[in-house]
């Protein structure tokens, strides 16, 4: 007999199937469509899954075993949903582990995003749950050649100076491409490349870095004019171009510029938002399965039993412990709150869930009384970035011209997100508006008030995302993808998209195929 090879297998599957899409998903010709609707036949007959918070994973997991009639109940520490995405409004409050309480002080109508504030085109398991939940989507500004770089504490003429990105980008672009080019000329790069190849090669340098007729970048009018076209005599002169070396002294070249929204998969464009804040897409889950949350429970131990699981909790508001049995459950818990959590697990899931490290990570809403950075430097929407602690400024993209708003006046990650978490809101409120004012000198006059908390902090989610090592990806996160027992793990921290709310979804899908599959196995 012939050996069967790929290009045969896939024919003769097509002629038995009249399809040879999935013998091309079988031998991986197609790569797996990162989120597949849940189509599962069968049904749960009323098995009993309990859920343990009510934030992305939970309520994706109860909505689709609702589908199948299983019997669910979701136990939620807080009195909201939601979990990471959490938008802050007027009157929200929240006391942060040894912390202050803090108030909501901004006008009705005012919001920022405390957590998930950006989704990319690309998670078409954000967008399909958007689409079913009837949950609209618009664009976040995640890139905005016209916001800020502000570099501290550098040398020479442009030292303290804020930038506009477009300056960096085609400055940056233009020097590097004229180095390049001139590496080329001198046949310095030893490519094996014909003198056609390597005209072609320039020509696109040329283009790309906006060089002169001499191959030198001389500056370009992509980067912004010093006197603007106009109706009358002015054709437009453009701005001059800094030297490399000034940008090298001012510290522009160091990673706190690199230009992040562009060049990284996640961040490119065109990002989605849910306009209202992100609360709205938990709101379209809550109204599908909002009797199945109980608010207010404090799980504190999850024991794997004979026939299932036991879960007992703090009920906070009449202070009574209560126990819960069910078939399954399925853990959200974040690892850092988990870790506090008596249980019989697994010895591989213990050491996971104890060892998986978290991302700090702070945001500092503040509410001005009017759009400055609209109505004085024409940024609507984006981010500006910086190597200060706030790290960056994150403009609000809509209400556009509108009379006042809140822009997140810190966004920061790892250590320094550790350093502002440890100051109180106070502390934070200052350290933030002071750093701002060198980008925004217009702070100081129109600020109204702030919000700010630190994820770490924020009880039942202790930390932002987990953040896997290779070596923990490999040793520990396998102990996530399979039930210990009854006991099933979702959530960001059990996907290879944490710090995204598609790691959830996905996760949640994944959790629901499996209870399934066993239950329908009858094992
Ligand atoms: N998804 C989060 C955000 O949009 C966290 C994150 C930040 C993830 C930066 C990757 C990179 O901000």
């Amino acid at each position: 007999m012939k050996p069967l090879t790929r290009r045969h297998f896939i024919e003769r599957a097509t002629r038995l199937t009249g399809s040879g899409y999935s013998a091309m998903m079988a031998l991986n010709l197609i790569p797996a469509s990162p989120a597949r609707t849940l189509s599962l036949q069968g049904n749960g007959n009323g098995k009993r899954v309990l859920i343990l918070g009510a934030g992305m994973a939970g309520l994706a997991a109860a909505y689709e075993l609702g589908k199948l009639d299983y019997e669910c109940t979701v136990l939620e520490a807080r009195n909201r949903p939601g979990g990471r995405i959490w938008t802050v409004r007027r009157g929200t409050r929240e006391t942060e582990l040894e912390g202050d309480e803090q108030t909501c002080r901004f006008d009705e109508g005012q919001y920022f995003n405390a957590g998930a504030m950006r989704i990319p085109h690309h998670h078409e398991s954000v967008i399909r749950y958007c689409r079913e939940l009837g949950v609209p989507l618009e664009s976040f500004n995640n890139t905005n050649e016209g916001a800020y770089y502000y570099s501290d504490g550098g040398r020479g003429p442009l030292a303290n100076k804020r930038i506009r990105q477009r300056e960096l980008h085609s400055d940056m672009r233009g020097y590097t491409a004229e180095l390049l080019a001139k590496a080329f000329d001198q046949s310095a790069l030893d490519l094996p490349l014909s003198a056609e190849d390597k005209e072609k090669v320039i020509e696109y340098l040329v283009a790309e870095g906006s060089l002169d007729a001499g191959r030198r970048y001389k500056g370009t009018a992509r980067r912004g004019y010093r006197v603007a076209p106009s109706a009358y005599d002015q054709p437009g002169t453009p701005a001059e171009a800094p030297a490399l070396l000034h940008l090298i002294e001012a510290g522009y070249l160091s990673p706190h510029f690199s230009n992040v929204p562009e060049y990284t998969y996640e961040q490119q464009t065109t990002m989605l938002m849910v306009p209202g804040g992100t609360d709205r897409l938990t709101e379209g889950f809550v109204k599908k399965i909002g009797k199945k949350i109980t608010y207010g429970a404090e799980v504190k131990e999850i024991k794997k039993t004979e026939g299932g699981a036991t879960v007992t909790y703090l009920d906070k508001k009449s202070g009574a412990t209560k126990a819960l049995t069910a078939d399954f459950c399925i853990c959200t818990i974040p690892l850092p709150v988990l870790s506090g959590i008596a249980n019989n697990f697994s010895s591989d899931v213990q050491r996971a869930v104890d060892l998986v490290p978290y991302n700090n990570t702070c945001k500092v809403g503040l509410q001005f009384k009017r759009r400055f950075w609209e109505e004085d430097d024409g940024i609507y929407g984006g981010i500006s970035r910086t190597n200060l602690d706030i790290t960056q400024v994150v403009y609000p993209c809509s209400g556009y011209l509108s009379a006042k708003g809140v822009l997140i006046g810190c966004y920061n990650y790892g250590s320094t997100a550790e350093r502002l978490g440890n100051l109180s809101p106070a502390e934070r409120e200052k350290l933030v508006l002071a750093q701002g004012s060198k980008i925004h000198p217009q702070y100081g006059q129109e600020f109204e008030s702030s919000f700010s908390l630190a994820w770490q902090k924020i009880p039942y989610s202790q930390g932002g995302w987990a953040v896997y090592s290779p070596e923990a990806r490999q040793r520990y996160y396998p102990a996530f993808l399979q039930p210990d027992g009854p006991v099933y793990f979702a959530g960001e921290h059990t996907s290879y998209l944490t710090a995204w709310i598609a790691g959830a979804f996905e996760s949640a899908v994944r959790t629901v195929e499996s209870i399934h599959e066993r239950v329908q196995r009858g094992s």
